[in-house]
């Protein structure tokens, strides 16, 4: 079984005041020996003072994106470098709202991924299907065509974490079932062994999509759910921590 990674996902929220989550989040998991690894990823500019906020703690923090390059005329754009500076460990990149709304592809993904692990982060990369795609049964189908193209280049299975987020499932209420998460990571896995052999299977295989304090129990022990994406979930310091001590209790 590998380590559980706990990552919570901030998106477009928080502001200065929102650190006391931070404190709070680090303060806690430092009490309890047996803790997943967790993280946060906020955004970019509270990420220096989070860092500090969890210094001394078994807490990370890390990024929403990053663009491909290093540096240049790209206004706006952040670079993987620039994330590590600010005191990032692990970015997330290929997350469906920037697929969605900035238009990036599995090529772009695989490249910030590249990037990402060249600066020294550790690339969560997203992958998942619509509705649309599901109900007509592609699930599986897009699911290895994402991994193809994402994972394009990325010689070191250890270099990389996974997210299955099914994009209905995010920010919805609507959580995939058992079978169903069971079903595409399982897949994965495969994929992931076909491609890296032995190393294909330390590689963690995050859930992510409304996953929440109540239903974490029922989701994280899925046999190849090796942690979870979370976003509304994460921006309260009790409801994430419910949730990595649910993950925490499972690795006792
Ligand atoms: P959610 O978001 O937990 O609010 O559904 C998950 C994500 O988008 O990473």
């Amino acid at each position: 079984m590998n380590r559980k990674l706990i990552a919570g996902n901030w998106k477009m929220n928080g502001l200065r005041a929102d650190l006391q989550t931070v404190r709070d989040v680090a303060a806690a998991i430092n009490k309890t020996a047996t803790a997943p690894d967790v993280l946060l990823c906020v955004p970019a500019t509270l990420l220096a003072q989070a860092a500090v906020a969890a210094e001394g703690s078994a807490l990370k923090i890390g990024g929403q994106t990053c663009h491909l390059q290093v540096k240049g005329a790209y206004t706006g754009d952040i670079s993987a470098q620039m994330l590590q500076e600010a005191g990032a460990t692990h970015v997330i990149v290929g997350h469906s709202e920037r697929r969605t709304l900035h238009g990036e592809t599995d090529e772009i993904v695989a490249a910030q991924a590249l990037s990402a692990i060249n600066s020294g982060l550790t690339p969560i990369i997203c992958i998942g299907e619509t509705l649309d795609e599901r109900t007509s049964g592609e699930t599986l189908k897009v699911i290895e065509k994402q991994l193809g193209g994402s994972l394009s280049g990325l010689t070191d299975a250890a270099a990389f974490v996974l997210a299955y987020e099914p994009l209905w499932a995010i920010g919805t209420g609507k959580v995939a079932t058992p079978d169903q998460i069971a079903e595409v990571h399982d897949f994965v896995r495969r994929f992931l062994m076909g491609r890296y052999g032995q190393a294909g299977d330390a590689v963690r295989i995050l859930y992510g999509g409304s996953l929440n304090p109540g239903n974490a129990a029922e989701i994280l022990p899925i046999s190849n759910v090796d942690g979870g994406l979370i976003g509304g979930a994460s921006l309260k310091a009790a409801d994430f921590l419910s949730i990595c001590m649910t993950a925490c209790a499972l690795t006792e």
